[in-house]
């Protein structure tokens, strides 16, 4: 089915989401990291896209879950009807609900600070890592982890609580800043994505969680996520394995891919609904699909082409969308073919912090199809105005705009 044969059938814009490309990636990945050390468990960081097909598929395939918040926590136990102990729950600010939720289940905690140990170990929290902020690793000072002075006292400090440290854990985040935060007057003019680190980095960050381990008896170490996907993630396997087997490590390794297994698997298709010139005589291609929807734009331009057409590219355009403001704009100069109003356009590889990120500034958000064994099928409807009021007490939606 083309992509103009789906747009007409589902509406504009449209999520693609080719399961079988997780699949294919979940695959890739896991066997990439199987290869190279003994034991090796896989969660999937629903925050890069909690679609229900994609965690479905991946829990098929024996992912297990990261999750941040109440909601993904609920998404992994019923959608991918996950058992408790295959849940790891990491995040800056975990409410008591969730924590009550892994405490009743035996879902593995990781805590951001000492202080956070008494607060899960009070919920009733059994299974517990500790998230460390290892110095030169990474962006310099965030408020993810644990400091190195203090984290050698973690196994003390959880003994007293009548916990054991299971994991010592790093996530090497992808976007970062460019200058130290006291100097930034505002985040946005500093920040800047460099994904994927180079795989050194992650054998850095893990060769010193390894030694942490050793020296505090921990048998679990959790290195994050932030790898790329396939055909990159052995190289990546491989530098971390040599790290800590060098390092004397011999236990578990838990690994926390997001955008490695669904950035590619997703596009999000749209139709050009204006085209102009601009003032300095720039083409200009207005879309029907913008920051709204794809909020990662702001970091990264984004990879547009014109669906199904053979014609080489033109005159480079400016790439907007449909928002009443001056930052929706998709690319400053997209190499597109000609086109003209009605036209399918595709923004390719988004499915990761874009689908998840995407709000509701703007028109309805868009329906989903998923490619599953070939075929495509509507799995997600577009939103209605009944979606938008579900949440209001106190409007009853005239039957005329239903
Ligand atoms: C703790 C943790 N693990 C894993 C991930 C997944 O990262 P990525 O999508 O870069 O693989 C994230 C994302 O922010 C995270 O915060």
């Amino acid at each position: 089915m083309s992509v103009a044969d789906l747009l007409a059938e589902h509406g504009s814009p449209l999520w693609l989401a080719n399961i079988d490309v997780v699949r294919d990636r979940y695959r890739a990945f896991a066997a990439a990291w199987r290869a190279e050390w003994p034991d090796v468990d896989i969660a999937y960081s629903h925050k890069a896209n909690r679609l229900p097909a994609i965690l479905r598929a991946l829990a098929e395939k024996g992912a297990g879950h990261q999750v941040a918040c109440e909601a993904e926590y609920c998404l992994a136990r019923t959608v991918a009807e996950a058992d408790g102990r295959s849940i790891v729950v990491q995040g800056p600010a975990k409410p008591p609900a969730l924590l009550d939720r892994a405490a009743a289940d035996g879902a593995l905690v990781i805590v951001d600070s000492l202080a956070e140990l008494r607060r899960v170990a009070t919920a009733g929290v059994t299974r517990v890592g500790v998230r460390v902020c290892l110095p030169g690793v990474g962006h310099g000072t965030s408020h993810f982890g644990v400091p190195m002075s203090e984290v050698q006292m973690a196994p003390r400090h959880a003994a007293g609580l009548g916990l054991r440290i299971e994991a010592l854990a790093v996530h090497l985040v992808s976007a970062g800043f460019d200058r130290p935060m006291a100097e930034i007057g505002r985040l946005a003019s500093a920040l800047v994505v460099k994904w994927p680190q180079p795989p050194e980095r992650f054998a850095t960050a893990a060769r010193m969680l390894a030694g942490l381990a050793g020296r505090m008896g921990v048998p679990v170490i959790d290195v994050g996520g932030g790898f790329p996907p396939a055909p990159q993630e052995g190289m990546y396997a491989r530098a971390v394995a040599g790290a800590i087997g060098g390092a004397g490590f011999e236990g578990r390794v838990l690994v926390e891919p997001g955008r490695a297994l669904v950035a590619e698997a997703v596009d999000l298709a749209c139709t050009v609904t204006a085209i102009k010139r601009l003032p300095d005589r720039r083409r200009c291609i207005v879309l029907d699909a913008g920051t709204n929807l794809l909020p990662g734009t702001l970091f990264a331009w984004t990879e547009i082409e014109a669906a199904g057409s053979e014609e080489p590219p033109g005159e480079p355009a400016v790439v907007t969308g449909p928002l009443c403001t001056n930052v929706d704009v998709l690319h400053t100069a997209a190499p597109l073919p000609p086109l003209v109003e009605g036209d399918a356009v595709v923004v390719r590889g988004v499915g990761a912090y874009q689908q998840s990120q995407s709000t509701q500034f703007g028109d309805m958000r868009p329906a989903v199809v998923c490619r599953d064994d070939g075929h495509w099928r509507l799995c997600s409807r577009r939103e209605t105005l009944e979606d938008l009021l579900a949440s209001d007490l106190g409007v009853d939606v005239p039957q005329a705009v239903r």
